[in-house]
């Protein structure tokens, strides 16, 4: 990780700018360092520590380097999601994603930048690999936070955006093929058989590992924060595998996938995304870490939450805990951080960096065992 300056190089910076006068003279009362420092972090679900989309870096490397060479932290992360993105060997998230019923690649993405307040998203666009930047740019060119399908293809293509035909890949079409030949065509079913179809067929492919969880609801989240204390987030994703068409997770909506305060953290979620829209999870745990919990502890919250208003029978295991799997990562205004998850089975780690590197760190399970056990 070449260029990268820790934390202490950061102060001595800042005291050396403070300590100057516009003509270069020395203040005769300089103040002591006033630069908020704080170690910068950068944290992800698995798939920004593990895709590297052919070249040498991982999404929370990218994401590290740029944020410690003085970028903008919200540019910084969405570098680090583009290598995600553009990967085709994730199957959840921009080009390559898992289609929806109808084979085709719809994605979701927002993004908030904490010390700007702003915030801007796209829900259900088609062919663009990156949709978080179309995110950005719906936050930087218009007055609104979120675009959805076709209005947000048209805008993607008014800002310069290429526009692809079709978004799928040979591997993620032979699955849809697969989830097709298996279900009734049909989506729009009769409540009492809603159990019993598209979804339930889609748990049963889950369960025989022809598709692995974490691209069932494949999503890239990633939260950093810089050197001065700039907090931001991203999440993209192609949503969950095979989904209605216009269905329309937790990714984009700002509180629901994501959620940024500038001066006390973030949090992004991966995982069953309609979980989050009931609950508007990332925005609990950020206000739980308002409240001064660690974010670990904010986030295990978070889930406990989710248990609770988890009580339809068909999103339920025989023992009464959710059929479902979610995963909540989240960092504090400290620079502290975590990754939580309502299993212990699945994907049991996410991705940290931080002045000493990449790494995956453990996530911290609510339950034990597996959504499907
Ligand atoms: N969390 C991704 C989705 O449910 O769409």
């Amino acid at each position: 990780m070449s260029n990268r300056i820790n934390r202490r190089e950061f102060v001595l910076a800042g005291a050396a700018a403070v300590g100057l006068g516009e003509t270069g003279e020395a203040f005769s009362n300089a103040p002591a360092v006033i630069v908020p420092s704080v170690a910068p972090v950068v944290i992800s679900d698995r798939s920004g520590v593990t895709f590297k989309n052919g070249g040498t870096q991982t999404c929370v490397e990218k994401a590290f380097e740029l944020i410690t060479r003085g970028e903008d932290v919200l540019d910084a992360i969405l570098a680090g999601v583009n290598i995600v993105e553009n990967d085709p060997e994730e199957s959840g998230v921009g080009f390559g994603g898992t289609p929806n019923a109808d084979g085709v690649v719809q994605l979701d993405s927002c993004c908030m930048h904490g010390p700007r307040k702003q915030a801007g998203g796209v829900a259900a666009i088609e062919g663009v690999r990156t949709p978080s930047l179309v995110a950005k740019a719906v936050m930087e060119h218009t007055d609104h936070h979120l675009l959805a399908g076709q209005g947000a293809q048209d805008f993607a293509r008014n800002m310069g955006f290429t526009i692809e035909d079709d978004l799928n890949t040979p591997r993620t079409r032979d699955r849809w093929l697969e989830w097709k030949r298996r279900t009734d065509p049909g989506h729009y079913l009769n409540p009492a058989q809603r159990a019993r179809h598209g979804y339930q067929v889609a748990l049963e492919m889950l369960a025989e590992g022809r598709v692995d969880e974490s691209h069932f609801w494949g999503t890239v989240n990633c939260d950093a924060i810089g050197p001065n204390g700039d907090i931001c987030g991203v999440t993209s994703t192609s949503g969950l595998a095979w989904k209605i068409p216009g269905r329309t997770g937790d990714s984009p909506i700002l509180g629901a996938g994501l959620y940024v305060a500038g001066s006390v953290g973030a949090c992004g979620s991966t995982g069953r995304g309609e979980a989050n829209l009931y609950n508007l999870t990332s925005f609990l745990v950020v206000e739980n870490l308002r409240r001064g919990l660690h974010p670990k502890d904010a986030g295990l919250a978070g889930l406990r939450r989710i248990k609770e208003n988890t009580i339809e029978g068909r999103l339920l295991k025989g023992n009464g805990d959710p059929a479902f799997n979610i995963r909540l990562f989240a960092l504090n205004a400290k620079g502290e951080y975590a990754g939580v998850t309502m299993y212990a089975s699945g994907e049991t780690s996410y991705g940290v960096c931080t002045e000493n590197g990449a790494e995956q760190a453990r996530l911290e399970p609510l339950l034990e065992g597996s959504p499907t056990d």
